[in-house]
């Protein structure tokens, strides 16, 4: 496994792999790796015949109040997971490599980014899709992988790969969760452990919509409400959002259809969780 802090550098690696006409699978991170950052791994080496994963706790994506100091940066576990993952190359870079004195270029996928997670975060999605784009034209993959965990994420940047024609395929994969159903997310690492009991209550909550569709329910804000109602029920938690949207463009329904998003983000103490579904609705 081969380490690159400069884009420079890589570039030199990634010229002889396309020359090589190898296919170049790419993981973009913010470390603290787990389970669900492995199976984004997984399924690039299933698919390419090399895998780069990029670990950079990108600054233009947290607002001045968010957790941009604390958030966790285990580089060394974080290399011997990659390692025994069999990553080919890791992207390191410095906050200066990516963002230098006089750095004014921004990517902004207009509409999408000024709902659910980005009204309460306003500038996140726009540091994302900046980072990811520079990241894409450093590595140039034939494949970028994604988490269904971070569902608003993955359908901006997937606006992002076509409206700039970016020529890589864009793959989502599924959320992976504790065995109690918790999403896994790097955030979790801030719970205590009366919250991290408490933070079930958003896979729960997921589960009770599907539920509540599987017996007929139909009405959104129905099935809201009964969200809300059962997340209310732990002292710790403070609903942010609680939405069922259209997938393609996250626009509110008013009625469960196949294959709409219920999308829930709820702070657990000072910790800010999400989580969604993509119904399947049966007839
Ligand atoms: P990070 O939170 O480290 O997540 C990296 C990738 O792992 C994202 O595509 C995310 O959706 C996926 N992921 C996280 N938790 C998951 C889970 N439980 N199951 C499956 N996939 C999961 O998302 C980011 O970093 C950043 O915004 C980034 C795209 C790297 C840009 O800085």
């Amino acid at each position: 496994m081969k380490i690159f802090n400069s884009p420079d550098r890589i570039s030199v690696e990634i010229n002889r792999i396309r020359l090589g006409k190898k296919r170049i699978g790419f993981v973009p991170t913010m470390g603290a790796l787990h389970a669900g950052h492995l199976s984004l791994i997984k399924q690039a080496a299933k698919e390419n015949n090399t895998v780069v994963v990029s670990i950079f706790v990108n600054p233009a994506q947290f607002g001045p109040k968010e957790d941009l100091k604390k958030y966790p940066r285990p580089i060394k576990k974080d290399l011997e997971l990659c390692r025994k993952a069999g990553v080919d190359f890791i992207f390191l870079p410095g906050n200066k490599i990516m963002y230098p004195q006089g750095y004014s270029t921004f990517v902004n996928v207009e509409g999408l980014n000024e709902v659910l997670c980005g009204s309460a975060r306003p500038g996140h999605f726009r540091g994302v899709t900046t980072v990811v784009a520079k990241l894409l034209n450093i590595v140039r993959p034939d494949a970028l992988y994604l988490g269904q965990k971070d569902a608003q994420q993955a359908l901006i940047i997937a606006r992002m790969v076509k409206d700039l024609n970016f020529p890589v395929k864009v793959k989502v994969m599924p959320t992976i969760r504790e065995n109690d159903g918790l999403a896994l997310s790097s955030r979790n690492a801030y719970l205590s452990k009366k919250e991290r009991n408490d933070a079930v209550v958003l896979s729960k909550a997921l589960l009770l919509a599907q539920t509540l569709i599987d017996n007929g329910q139909r009405q959104a804000n129905r099935i809201i409400t009964r969200i809300k109602q059962l997340i209310s029920k732990k002292r710790s938690a403070r609903i942010d959002y609680v939405s069922i949207v259209d997938l393609e463009n996250l626009m509110p329904l008013k009625k469960i259809k196949p294959g709409c998003l219920i999308a829930l983000a709820v702070k657990i103490g000072k910790t800010r969780l999400i989580d969604n579904i993509i119904i399947n609705e049966k007839a």
